[in-house]
């Protein structure tokens, strides 16, 4: 498995990238942005995105996106390919794409959101802390990109103030880098009270 930084010669796998994401958000029923070929071939060209390849078939890809003039970047779209999954390869392209925001963007806060309790394990061992969304970049392009999630209503609803998706930050001022561990059973509590308050409300 080769993980390497992503260049024009791989804009022939924006398709299946593409697909990979819109199957698994069918799969999942939560919430995951969709993304066109078009939208990830610039993120394939522009040397801030990581793709994984077994020989020539693509397992996995995560990009990096610049915001607030470049005090926050943010680590998106994390995909690994059915095949690939259970072996440790989202961890890998987590790493290499946390180094390469870290190379390019020393000063830069790391965030994310998700859902995905994978992703939240994967954040909090690499020094993310859990962080209202008032903390993230409040850069409106940003938050544009959930408009093609399925609970973008919730976020409307809730002027922005929080969503099923839980806000991750790595600050480089305050992180240490410790070895730590997530005590998943607090997220996955924290995450179906949210979804109990939430998507209630929306039926109601
Ligand atoms: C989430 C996803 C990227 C994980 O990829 P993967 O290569 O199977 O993950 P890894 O094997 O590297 O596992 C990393 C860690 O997450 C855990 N994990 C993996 N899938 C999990 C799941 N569905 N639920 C809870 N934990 C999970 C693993 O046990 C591992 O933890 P450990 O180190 O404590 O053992 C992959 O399932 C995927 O592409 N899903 C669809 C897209 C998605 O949800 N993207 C995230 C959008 S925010």
């Amino acid at each position: 498995m080769d993980i390497v930084i992503a260049n024009e010669s791989h804009i022939k796998y924006a398709s299946v990238i593409s697909e990979t994401i819109s199957e698994s958000a069918k799969v999942r029923g939560t919430g995951i942005a969709k993304r066109t070929p078009e939208y990830i071939i610039k993120r394939l060209v522009n040397g801030n995105a990581v793709i994984a390849l077994d020989g020539d078939r693509f397992a996995g890809f995560c990009y990096i996106e610049v915001w607030g003039h470049q005090k926050f970047v943010a680590n998106s779209g994390l995909i690994v390919h059915p095949d690939y999954r259970n072996q440790g390869l989202a961890k890998k392209i987590k790493k290499a794409i946390f180094d390469l925001s870290r190379k390019k963007f020393p000063d830069a806060k790391i965030f994310g959101i998700t859902t995905g309790l994978a992703v939240m394990k994967m954040n909090y061992e690499l020094g993310y802390k859990p962080v209202t969304f008032s903390e993230l970049t409040d850069d409106p392009e940003f938050w544009k990109g959930c408009q093609t999630c399925k609970n973008f209503d919730i976020l409307t609803r809730t002027e922005r103030k929080m969503c099923l998706c839980t806000g991750m930050l790595y600050d480089p001022a305050s992180s240490a880098l410790d070895k730590r561990k997530m005590n998943s059973t607090a997220f996955q509590r924290l995450k179906s009270i949210k979804e109990q308050l939430l998507l209630k409300k929306k039926k109601a």
